[in-house]
């Protein structure tokens, strides 16, 4: 396995696979990887001859009130767990590699971008797309795994490569729990036992929020949705949004969605958690 500081070294490295005819998966991803993180990669094992997994926390996608220097790290870790994943490459730049000093260009995606994560963090998705931008322009890879926890991020970037013709095929991996129903994310770790077991509420006021959906229909959306607010409120939890949306449009569902996005975010404590249910209609 390489690992890989440069911009420069990762698209030479690219291109000189491609030209071999190899095909590029990859899987970006800002480290502390836990299961969640290792499922895309088997994904991205299973389908290329070379798989490269960036390790980079992206500062342009935190405001400066968020987490960016807290945000969890140990790359020794990450690199033994991606050795005996059989990643090919490592691409793992300091912020002052990834971005000039005087950098003026932004990716910005326009619409499903709005709501949700986007309405609550103004800047995140701006980062997120500019940084992926970049990143699929070094890496060149044909396919990309996108995990299903971060769902809205997944839809966007998919909106993305569409508009700007990339040639990649954006897959998505499936939102991996641990035993108890809580989804895995590196944040995960800032929780005392105590919000831990709070947070479950999430995933539990989605399931049940999904249920009246199914149950009831469309018409019954903003009961779920009211539900699955007090539930989490009760468990002492600090509703950002709970909403559901149709994913193709990231707008409120009509005749025509054939798949609602139920998607809650939550602060246990200061840490701010994601979760969502896929609902077909
Ligand atoms: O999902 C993440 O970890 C990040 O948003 C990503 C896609 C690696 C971009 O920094």
């Amino acid at each position: 396995m390489q690992i890989i500081r440069t911009r420069k070294e990762l698209q030479q490295f690219a291109l000189a696979e491609k030209r071999s005819g190899k095909v590029i998966g990859f899987v970006p991803t800002m480290g502390f990887l836990h299961d969640g993180h290792l499922s895309l990669i088997d994904i991205a094992r299973e389908k290329a001859d070379t798989v490269i997994v960036s390790i980079f926390v992206n500062p342009t996608q935190f405001a400066p009130t968020e987490d960016l220097d807290q945000y969890p790290r140990d790359f020794d870790r990450d690199a033994a767990l991606c050795a005996e994943h059989k990643v090919d490459v490592i691409f793992a730049p300091e912020p002052e590699e990834m971005y000039r000093e005087d950098a003026s260009t932004w990716v910005t995606e326009c619409e499903l971008s709005k709501p949700l994560c986007g309405a609550s963090r103004p800047t995140f998705f701006r980062g997120v797309t500019t940084v992926v931008a970049k990143l699929f322009l070094l890496a060149q890879p044909d396919f990309a795994v996108f995990g299903l926890k971060d769902a809205q991020q997944l839809f966007v970037i998919k909106r993305m490569v569409r508009d700007m013709d990339f040639p990649i095929e954006i897959i998505p991996g499936a939102l991996v729990r641990d035993s108890d129903g809580l989804a895995l994310s590196s944040r995960n770790r800032y929780l005392s036992a105590d919000e831990r077991t709070r947070a479950l509420s999430i995933h539990k006021s989605l399931v049940e929020a999904r249920k009246i959906i199914e149950n009831k229909g469309l018409d019954a959306v903003s009961e779920a949705i009211s539900g699955a607010k007090e539930v989490m409120t009760a468990a002492g939890g600090r509703v950002d949004y709970v909403s559901a949306l149709d994913i193709d449009t990231m707008k409120e569902p009509t005749a025509e969605t054939r798949q609602l996005l139920l998607a809650a975010a939550c602060f246990f404590g200061t840490t701010r958690l994601i979760d969502n249910e896929l609902i077909d209609l």
